[in-house]
Order: C-alpha cells, then structure tokens, then sequence
C-alpha cells in the first residue's frame, strides 16, 4: 500500500455521467485502482464558476457520487469524497495563487472559451480555477493524473506552479503527470459525431447517460447519424460509423477494426440493434447498483463522510509543510 504511486482525478458535478465519461475516463480508473493508491472527487467547488441552482446542483452531487460507486469505484480502495468537504482544497489554492501569474491564467484554452461563453459572469473563480485544480493535485502528492485532453493544459500548468515552488522552498510538491486515455477511449456525440460525446450537452441524444433506460439506449443509437454509403467499416470520413464501432468495442473489449469486421456486410439497422443491446447490456448492472444506494442513503453518507476524513488527513499534512515552508506560525 504503502509504495504504490498515487493517482487523483475530479469529475465536475455538471451535465451528467455519459457513456462517454464512462469510457473515457471511469473505466480507465477502475484498473487503476488495482495498481494505484486512487483518490477520486465530485468537484463540487469547481462547479460555481457558472451559476447552479442550489436545489439542482444538490441533486447532481449526489448522483455522481453514487454513479462513481454504481460503476466499480470502490470505496475500500480508493477514498471517494467531495472536494468542499475537505477544506484544505481553499486553502492550498489561495496559497498557489500567489505562486501563478496572470499571463499563465490569461493563455488557458478554457478560461478563454468559458469567457466566451459565459460573457456575463467573467468571475475571479472562472480565472483562477486551473489554481484550485493544481491544489488539488499538489495536496495528494499524486503522481498521476488521469484527465481527458482538454485538461492537459491545466495539469502543465500544475507542473509548473509545483516547480516554481519547489524551486524556492526545496521538494514540497510531487511534480504531477497527466495520463490521457488512448484515443480510441474518446466516445463523440451520436447527433454531432466529429464532436466529443459531452455531458452538458442541451440535447440527450447527442449522449448516452448512464442510468438511462434500455429502450432509451436503444432509441438513441438509433437515431445516431451516419452516413449514406451504407457500408459499416472503420475509416476516415465516417465519423458516424467509427463512433458506433468505438463504442461497440468499447463495450466488448474489441478495437472498432474487429468490430468492423464483424458487421461486415450488414446493414446499418441491424449494426445499430446490436450496438444498442451491447450497451444496454453493460450498463444494466450499473443501473441496478445505483438503485440500490438509493436505497441505502446511510452507506453512501458513511462512504462520503469516511472519505473526506481519509481525504483530510493526507492535505492537511501537505498544508501544514507549505505552512512551515512559507513561515507561517504553526497552529
Ligand atoms: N477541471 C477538470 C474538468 O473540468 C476537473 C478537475 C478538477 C480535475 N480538479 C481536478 C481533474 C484535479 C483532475 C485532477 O474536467
């Protein structure tokens, strides 16, 4: 236990848990979780960059939660938890806010894109979120960091800021790594399929949630958008088809060229049921175990609890050490 290398990833509390999500990045921690000494959080704090509902962001919390439990994550290995029950994430990011220029936070491809967006509520918290993440990393002493490339950045930026303080006090922080999934793990939207498959996305059938129904499965890949060449094989220019394959191997363990193989001469229709039924097939037991916890309120509060308090207690050694090292008077 002791010296196994440790790994931490967030997932936001926003959209919702997709097949995508499932694959690309919960997937991927379950055999990490075998290997490493995994640490996983709903990143609650990092979701009021833009307005929640509270009502609505309360309910989401708790079914991600759930949904990471649902899937295999497992709190006997890996410590689960909220990152606002662990109070060290503000207080380490205030600290490394210090230690992170403007012109650094200014270049995130994110912060750019999200502004964009959002041109309403350009908040502080929107521009410093890469700080609060980095806090996040740096608290754990986690080596690796499993994230989708769109995160690549701000682990870099992580990177950076753990050596620039390193660079002053001697060896505080672990430097992180990003691990990004092969590209073959990246599942694309079934209405927009040269688009990722995203969780906030408006329209849900653009996605496959986790929890939905097998008719709704079905009902969604069936209508996925294709292509009208008619023949199922893996191949630039068919970005309808591949994402079916990639998906199908994703849930049978193929790469989407042996999929390919295996349709072979059928017709999108059919290719499109058993595509449905493969993925109804592997999230049914997900589905069943997250009704159960919701039947078992008090196992997922006593999972949540415990792992904030396992959490706690590795960042506040971390903090106490920065602490030291910056001069302050300790408590
Ligand atoms: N910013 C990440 C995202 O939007 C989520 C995240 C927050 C995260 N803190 C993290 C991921 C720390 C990995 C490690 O996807």
């Amino acid at each position: 236990m002791e010296n196994k290398k440790r790994a931490f990833s967030g997932i936001q509390p926003t959209g919702c848990l997709t097949l995508g999500n499932y694959v690309g990045a919960v997937k991927s921690w379950l055999n990490m979780q075998e290997e490493f000494d995994c640490i996983f959080s709903v990143v609650d704090m990092h979701s009021i960059t833009v307005r929640q509902d509270p009502a609505a962001l309360r309910k989401r919390c708790m079914e991600f939660f759930c949904e990471y439990i649902a899937c295999g994550l497992d709190p006997e290995k890996s410590i689960l938890f909220f990152q606002s029950h662990v109070s060290q994430h503000a207080e380490l990011a205030w600290i490394l806010n210090c230690f992170t220029y403007m012109g650094e936070l200014s270049r995130m491809t994110q912060f750019k894109e999200k502004s964009a967006r959002h041109a309403d509520n350009i908040n502080a918290g929107l521009f410093t979120y890469p700080v609060l993440m980095a806090a996040d990393i740096l608290l754990y002493g986690a080596e690796i960091v499993p994230v989708g490339h769109d995160q690549k950045q701000h682990v870099e930026l992580t990177r950076d800021i753990a050596e620039r303080f390193n660079g002053v006090y001697g060896d505080v922080f672990v430097v992180p790594e990003p691990y990004i999934p092969p590209v073959g793990a990246r599942i694309k939207s079934l209405q927009e399929p040269e688009k990722k498959m995203s969780k906030s996305d408006p329209n849900p059938n653009g996605y496959i949630w986790v929890l939905d129904e097998p008719d709704v499965i079905m009902k969604k890949i069936k209508r996925a958008v294709t292509d009208s060449d008619g023949e199922i094989a893996y191949r630039e220019g068919k970005d309808g088809i591949n994402n079916l394959l990639a998906i199908y191997g994703a849930m049978t363990d193929k790469t989407p060229q042996d999929a390919a193989k295996e349709f072979e001469g059928l017709g999108y229709g059919v290719f499109k049921e058993r595509v449905g039924e493969a993925v109804a097939e592997t999230l049914a037991p997900i589905r069943d175990k997250y009704n159960d916890l919701l039947k078992n309120k008090d196992y997922v509060e006593s999972v949540y609890k415990n792992g904030a308090q396992k959490a706690s207690a590795i960042a506040y050694k971390t903090l106490r050490k920065v602490h030291k090292k910056l001069g302050f008077i300790q408590r």
